[in-house]
């Protein structure tokens, strides 16, 4: 596996594990035990997850049974909207965050979404950043014009940006973006989330067998090569240990091209979030009261 530096010198792995939509706490603490055993490093869990507490678990149990010590795990979570109503509220919500985890500290923590004040959310971050809570801060759906602005404005630009990346939604100049400002890209949804079926595209079927791979390690190498690091999630072991073999080949320029030709631009997107009703869904949903 491959690592990243962040603009703040801290090192994170390429490749993660996210847990999106495993509600099931037993089912969680398995999925994360098994990545964790199959390699992974870093996971990727969220306050609206509802699943921070199973994540915890997990890495206790994983120290326990002696697979990794902590400072080699790199734990992100992020921020619910309801949250970054103010800089109190998002303080708050940061010390929520680890102490559902039950960590002494976070290795990365997101404002996941460019919604209600995020500014003063921000301020939170950074606070707890200097405190040693969060080990680097970043953001998530930041579009190029936000990000540009966030960055142009705030005292401690994001180090990481987690945003939708994938063959069909390639974000060319999103990446322009993140890369001006020493932003890290990271991909949400990198096998396409359940969506546009992928693993029947013929142009992905033929480089995978030019390479003896599947379609999900081609889709997952095409991000890490151009500079993504991707958080692919399963709870099936034998998909989580395929995901992560992807470290010993290489695609080609032109095969590399050939993946970020079945870019869809902004049809190519899952959460449409220039729409306002997503915008409305997003701040009035409540994960907690
Ligand atoms: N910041 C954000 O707004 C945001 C939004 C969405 C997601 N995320 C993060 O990004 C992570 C990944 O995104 P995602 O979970 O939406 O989608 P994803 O990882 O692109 O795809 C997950 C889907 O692909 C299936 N799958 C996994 N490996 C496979 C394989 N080798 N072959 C065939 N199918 C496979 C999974 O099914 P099984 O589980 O049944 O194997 C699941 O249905 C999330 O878990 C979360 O941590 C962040």
């Amino acid at each position: 596996m491959e690592y990243v530096n962040l603009s703040n010198g801290v090192k994170m792995p390429m490749e993660g594990f996210g847990v999106f939509q495993v509600r099931d706490k037993a089912e969680c603490k398995r999925s994360v035990l098994d990545a964790i055993k199959a390699g992974y490093r870093l996971i990727d869990t969220a306050a609206s997850y509802t699943n921070e507490d199973a994540v915890g678990e997990a890495v206790r149990e994983a120290i326990d049974q002696g697979l990794c010590k902590r400072e080699d795990l790199f734990i992100t979570s992020k921020m619910w909207v309801q949250d970054m109503a103010s800089f109190d509220m998002a303080k708050a919500a940061i010390d929520a965050s680890l102490e559902k985890t039950g960590l002494e500290y976070l290795d990365l923590y997101l404002l996941h979404q460019a919604m209600k004040d995020y500014f003063s959310a921000w301020r939170a971050m950074e606070a707890a950043y200097r405190e040693g809570k969060l080990r680097a801060i970043g953001v998530s759906n930041f579009y190029p014009n936000v990000l540009t602005n966030f960055c142009e404005t705030v005292e401690i630009r994001p180090m990481v940006n987690q945003v939708e990346l994938h063959p069909y939604f390639t974000q060319e100049k999103a990446l322009e973006t993140m890369a001006y400002y020493n932003v890290v890209p990271e991909a949400w949804a990198p096998l396409g989330g359940g969506r546009y079926d992928p693993f029947n595209e013929g142009t992905l079927i033929e480089i995978a067998k030019a390479h003896g791979k599947t379609v999900s390690q081609v889709m997952l190498r095409w991000n890490v090569q151009r500079g993504v690091v991707v958080i692919p999630k399963s709870t099936h072991l034998e998909r989580i240990e395929e995901n992560f073999n992807i470290w010993d080949f290489t695609l080609t320029d032109e095969e590399m091209a050939q993946v970020s030709s079945l870019d869809r631009g902004y049809e190519g997107t899952a959460v449409k979030h220039f729409d306002p009703d997503f915008v409305r869904m997003c701040t009035g949903r409540k994960i907690h009261d």
